[in-house]
């Protein structure tokens, strides 16, 4: 795959973005394929550590087809989703209006039946188009600020970090899940192997396109992964800097909170 994607700035992203609208039909039928279900279960725990309820708001960034976002909702809280992607950004209104639609569906069928705790109406998230290195919110916005799968894939991940810090509200969780660098050297050369051969076998089976998810294992390279994530978290002075390794460190779980 091109090394274009290393290039800094406009050449990268104008890349990263062609690469999601090509995608994007397919994303989350590969996202299930790739991952055998289980990047369900660590975006729950995602949403779990976000730990917000009604009257709060949360942010999540590269939102790409609202899993996270739409998840936050369901807690009752007000969630905007970010990406600058419109094809992925389609798919999650639709996904936004389709839930919203059952949750009026299941609170008229409880009205109907004068159930006497009924089901409040579940808001959207509002999904945006923007850039995530140049959030336009302003300082101290979001009780929770989350990303998934998506500080990896931005020119500079430092810069989109540095930018959830900053939109995040003191006392406010950031939450980060990405593919990680697992420790264990052995099993770290099986897992890259999964990412250099059937990951991308899948991307072509399934989206005629192996180069995008080839696109995985080199983008991983540039990254620093969960380590480099949490010195990172340490040193804009997050506290309780945690990393929850998921699958012996081949996908990861950053949490920090801002000071108050
Ligand atoms: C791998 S997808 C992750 C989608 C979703 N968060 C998930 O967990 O399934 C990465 C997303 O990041 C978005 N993205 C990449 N660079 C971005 C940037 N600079 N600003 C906003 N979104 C960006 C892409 O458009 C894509 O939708």
């Amino acid at each position: 795959m091109s090394n274009v994607f290393y290039a800094p700035g406009q050449q990268r992203a104008a890349k990263v973005n062609d690469l999601f609208a090509a995608i994007a039909r397919r994303y989350d039928l590969l996202n299930d394929l790739q991952s055998f279900g289980l990047h369900r279960r660590w975006k729950r725990r995602v949403v779990k550590l976000a730990a917000v309820g009604p009257g709060q708001s949360a942010l999540d960034v590269c939102c790409g087809t609202g899993d996270i976002a739409l998840a936050l909702a369901r807690a009752g809280t007000e969630v905007t989703g970010l990406d600058f992607s419109h094809a992925m950004l389609e798919i999650a209104r639709t996904r936004g209006r389709k839930t919203e639609a059952g949750g009026r569906r299941a609170q008229d069928r409880s009205q109907r039946s004068e159930t006497r705790n009924p089901p409040s109406v579940l808001r959207s998230p509002v999904f945006l188009q923007g850039d995530a290195q140049h959030l336009t919110f302003p300082d101290n916005s979001f009780d929770a600020v989350t990303v998934g799968y998506g500080l990896r894939n931005l020119a500079s991940w430092e810069t989109g970090l540095g930018e959830m810090f900053r939109v995040t509200k003191p006392g406010g969780r950031l939450v980060v899940l990405d593919f990680g660098k697992p420790p264990n050297a052995l099993w770290r050369a099986i897992y890259f192997a999964h990412l250099k051969m059937t990951v991308p076998l899948l991307g072509w089976l399934f989206c005629g396109n192996a180069d995008a998810y080839a696109y995985i294992l080199e983008s991983l390279k540039h990254y620093p992964a969960q380590e480099g994530v949490a010195a990172k978290m340490r040193e804009l002075n997050l506290s309780n800097v945690r990393v929850i390794n998921l699958l012996g460190g081949a996908m990861a779980i950053n949490y920090g909170e801002k000071p108050k």
